[in-house]
């Protein structure tokens, strides 16, 4: 008998067909994909015009070494190049997920300083509420407690910095010199470290499902920046879910006046048709490490040509269906009512986040902020809840940090989805909410 999932319990249904923000159950039913999957779907499912770009694709580029050109990834490179990113970022590598692209910004970030005659700045600093990725390195950069289980004796030591978490600021709840605290805390992991030490800063501009949306104060980006700048840190945005369009915004990042010097995005470049993510960094950077007769390893799958073809049409979608315009209008439409929903509700401390990328953070009391006891389950609970009720919604939160439930959904989705998302997700909070109580 087969095992699937490898652990944990199967869904009672298998999908069939995917449409729109729909995905179709072979029981019939049509299940409203409020997170966009893993908060990847963003031009909607079911496009004909990318399954025939990755049809093509494979007929015609099959497999092709990821250092070669293919028409396919030829177009993407061009494309990224002229609509998406900032000149600032010619070097390019492409990689088959998130984790790997991550990944492969730290080692370039280690190579880099290594180049330059600093192999001593071999520490990456994370932050205590983040995810990076699956692998062992990612793993251990992030700060998702959860994700460490079984793992945490043999995890790498990564110092960390606090992430600027509003809500639970030590100085009080959305405290105005917030951005301030948590930029010094920084600058104090670094002392702590020593400077010389250090390769790279890597985090989320803003926290994805590991914090649930979490958007810092807006002087903590620019003093961030700084901070790096002082020390000759380079500074990793890691994009994998704010990228393409996901806040309003092509990037998180561009909420703030700063840029990062190696940038990480992936999910939203293919939206989910076609497994992709990619690092994009300055020529500085990639000039430092070729001149030192370094190599940036590819992935036997990076680049794939299925994949670029696939990304190529999801990026011209983006663009000529203006999306990233909508993604920003929706998510204020999006948040306007799930404020209106939630605002008064004793469960529920916050509704935040920035265009389609939204979260509630439930709590057992909201004056103290305590949340439920994690056996509770609150979070699996409200997420299952609403999938009885054909609504899907994507688990957040890290073990320490929760009960956070995301919403992601593709960008074309209308009114009267935004209004189901809305009655739904008050519905199966309350659901939760009770059960827990009980
Ligand atoms: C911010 C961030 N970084 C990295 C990853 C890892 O990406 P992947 O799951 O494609 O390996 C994720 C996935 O959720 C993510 O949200």
């Amino acid at each position: 008998m087969v095992r699937w999932p490898f652990v944990g319990s199967a869904r009672h249904f298998e999908i069939v067909g995917a449409d729109g923000a729909y995905l179709i159950a072979s029981d019939g039913r049509r299940i409203l994909d409020a997170a966009g999957g893993a908060i990847v779907s963003n031009v909607g499912h079911g496009r004909a015009s990318v399954a025939r770009a990755v049809a093509d694709a494979t007929q015609n580029e099959t497999y092709v070494v990821p250092p070669w050109l293919t028409k396919s990834r030829r177009r993407l490179l061009e494309r990224l190049e002229r609509d998406w990113l900032s000149p600032r970022f010619p070097a390019m590598h492409l990689t088959s997920g998130g984790s790997e692209a991550v990944e492969t910004a730290m080692k370039i970030a280690i190579q880099y300083h290594a180049a330059r005659g600093e192999p001593e700045r071999r520490q990456i600093i994370g932050r205590d509420v983040s995810y990076h990725g699956t692998t062992l390195a990612t793993t251990a950069v992030g700060g998702h407690e959860a994700r460490k289980k079984g793992l945490a004796h043999v995890l790498a030591r990564y110092p960390k910095a606090p992430t600027p978490y509003p809500l639970r600021c030590p100085l009080g709840a959305h405290h105005p010199n917030a951005g301030r605290y948590y930029a010094d805390a920084l600058e104090a992991t670094i002392a702590r470290e020593g400077a010389a030490t250090i390769a790279a800063f890597l985090a989320e501009p803003i926290t994805g499902s590991s914090g649930g949306a979490i958007v810092p104060p807006d002087d903590y980006w620019p003093a961030v920046r700084r901070i790096c700048d002082r020390h000759g840190i380079l500074l990793i945005a890691d994009e994998v879910m704010t990228g393409f369009g996901r806040t309003g915004r092509k990037f998180g990042h561009q909420h703030w006046p700063i840029e990062p010097d190696v940038l990480v995005a992936g999910k939203g470049l293919a939206g989910g048709y076609a497994p992709i993510a990619g690092v994009y960094a300055t020529a500085a950077i990639a000039d430092a490490i070729s001149s030192a007769g370094m190599n940036v390893m590819f992935h036997t799958f990076g680049a794939h040509p299925a994949s670029c073809a696939a990304a190529e049409e999801v990026l011209r979608i983006l663009t000529d269906e203006h999306l990233v315009e909508r993604c920003a209008e929706r998510g204020e439409r999006l948040q306007k009512r799930l404020v209106q929903a939630f605002s008064n509700h004793p469960h529920v401390a916050e509704v935040r986040g920035r265009g389609l990328l939204q979260a509630i953070e439930i709590v057992a009391d909201r004056a103290t902020l305590a949340p439920f006891p994690i056996e509770a389950n609150v979070t699996d609970r409200v997420v299952g809840a609403a999938l009885s009720r054909d609504v899907f919604f994507y688990p957040g939160g890290t073990g320490v940090v929760r009960d956070i439930v995301c919403l992601g959904p593709p960008f074309t989705i209308d009114d009267s989805e935004i209004e189901r998302m809305v009655e739904v997700l008050e519905a199966s909070v309350d659901d939760a909410v009770r059960r827990a109580n009980s």
